[in-house]
């Protein structure tokens, strides 16, 4: 069984993935992280953020166990990941990797921005978690608080909205809900609630037909 989950910056889609990958015993992939350290190694290294070739030729080499997980996760990282995430060399560079782990044997949880529908179009479970911008501005806030980020929750907001438009309005792979995805709002909901209803949705796609139904 694959499992895509895709939505927008802080929508918890990582929360829901998580939980599906622990109760299934699936593999899971935050892709966010490809170009989070993509975005991380550009700034280290100094590179132009709009040098395709450079940046094509980082994430081909891309090791994801040699970056700390945490020292992806701040906000300018996000910003960084977002911007080199627009370039198509760059996300055809990182396919082949999260491809592959969408076609292990057993299944794969994996969750991003266009999973269910340039990664694994095949997945039989799609879910497009998001919630309103403020709701996931809040969440953000909290998130990057805790880590020591001196930040405050109007420009968290500002970000958000900025990176939403850009993730969206790229030609490469928009963000964007499939077709055949199933939508999980969870401005009002708590993170259990959340999972809950992924798990909902998960056993009405894998269930088989009622009878009379064939
Ligand atoms: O955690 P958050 O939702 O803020 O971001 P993320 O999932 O870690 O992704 C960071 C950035 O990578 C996003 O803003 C996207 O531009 C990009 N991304 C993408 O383009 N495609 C994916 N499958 C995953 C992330």
């Amino acid at each position: 069984m694959i499992i895509a989950i895709d939505g927008p910056a802080a929508s918890g889609k990582g929360t829901v993935a998580r939980a599906l990958a622990a109760r299934f015993g699936l593999p899971h992939l935050d892709t966010g992280l490809l170009y989070r350290a993509v975005g991380f190694a550009a700034l280290t290294r100094g590179l132009d953020l709009k040098d395709a070739a450079a940046l094509a030729a980082l994430a081909g080499e891309l090791d994801l166990a040699a970056f700390d997980p945490e020292a992806l996760k701040s906000g300018p990282v996000g910003e960084a990941a977002s911007r080199v995430a627009a370039l198509p060399q760059v996300r055809a560079a990182l396919l082949k990797l999260q491809r592959d782990f969408a076609a292990r044997p057993g299944g794969a949880v994996l969750d991003g921005r266009d999973i269910g529908t340039v990664i694994a179009p095949q997945a039989e479970v799609k879910i497009f978690v998001t919630a309103s911008p403020e709701a996931r501005a809040a969440r953000r806030y909290r998130e990057l608080s805790q880590r020591g980020e001196a930040v405050s929750e109007t420009t968290v907001l500002e970000d958000i909205r900025r990176r939403d438009a850009r993730d969206s309005g790229r030609a490469s792979a928009p963000l964007v809900k499939a077709p055949d995805a199933v939508e999980l709002d969870n401005t009002a909901l708590s993170a259990a609630e959340s999972v809950a209803r992924a798990l909902e949705i998960v056993a009405a796609r894998t269930a088989p037909p009622a009878p009379g139904m064939e």
